[in-house]
């Protein structure tokens, strides 16, 4: 599980997240929404370490990323919104490298990456440098790159965004069977039909604040000033777009479990 606990963070003096608190349960497939700058990728680089935030603490499946941040990372793959590789290794060089880093034994190294490997199609160009793969197949290898140590916990950072309806199915499947194994999946994405086709809860934020938290049912029924048969029918685009409209200066409105 994961839990962000009261995180704020700043660049300069400008506050990117304010106060941020949810939990997310075992084995849940969590959508992360906000509109461009809500702050999204920066929770999720305080979440794996890369930043430290000025107040507040994460717990990634129970450890703390403040306090113990190499042991918290071990409980965690994360997937950037840009691939980050070393583009002179080919793509086996590049997962060896990632699975020596977590001290993967090489006798459960095959098992570890092959299914995905089949599953995204990269067996033609997993031998290839890095450098020759266009942008889908960067970000493809780059999830098995964070599955590959099986962490308890995946944080993906618009892990569909650039990548062909195909690719997009691919990907939904691997985190459908990753959750059914008891991974958390917590990700952000810009594509809410997504969100809403495959996810057991979502938090919404904007201007770093969070502004709701829940299941999409819950999130509806709770949105305040609004009659109860006009809520049923609003998909989680009209939820979305009145509670991000004026850039998270709304009332917080969250669901209770
Ligand atoms: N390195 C940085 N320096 C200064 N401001 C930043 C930096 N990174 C992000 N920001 C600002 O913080 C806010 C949140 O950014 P980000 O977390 O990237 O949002 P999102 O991923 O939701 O689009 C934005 O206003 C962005 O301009
Ligand atoms: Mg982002």
């Amino acid at each position: 599980m994961l839990e962000v606990i009261s995180v704020s963070k700043s660049y300069s003096g400008f506050k990117a997240l304010s106060d941020l608190s949810f939990k997310v349960g075992r084995g849940s497939m969590y959508a992360f929404l906000g509109p461009n700058g809500a702050g999204k990728t920066t929770t999720i680089k305080v979440l794996t370490g890369i930043l430290t935030p000025d107040s507040g603490d994460a717990l990634i499946n129970g450890v703390s990323i403040v306090n113990d941040p190499v042991r918290a990372k071990r409980n965690c793959g994360y997937l950037p919104d840009t691939p980050m590789l070393f583009e002179k290794l080919t793509g086996t060089q590049y997962l060896n490298f990632i699975m020596d880093i977590f001290e993967v034994h090489a006798s459960e190294r095959r098992g570890r990456i092959e299914k995905l490997i089949e599953a995204f199609e990269l067996g033609p160009h997993i031998n290839s440098l890095i450098e020759s793969y266009s942008l889908g197949t960067k970000k493809k290898i780059s999830m098995v790159a964070a599955c590959c140590h099986r962490p308890p916990v995946l944080l993906l950072d618009e892990p569909t965004s650039g990548l062909d309806p195909q690719s997009v199915r691919a990907f939904k499947d691997i985190l459908k069977a990753m959750t059914a194994e008891g991974v958390t999946v917590f990700f952000s994405t810009h594509i809410l039909e997504v969100a809403e086709k495959i996810c057991d809860r979502v938090a919404i934020i904007g201007g770093g604040r969070l502004v709701a938290e829940g299941s999409v049912d819950e999130i509806r029924r709770s949105l305040a000033g609004a009659n109860r048969e006009d809520n049923n029918s609003k998909t989680l685009e009209d939820i979305f777009l009145e509670l991000t409209a004026k850039n998270g200066d709304r009332q917080e409105v969250c669901a209770t479990a």
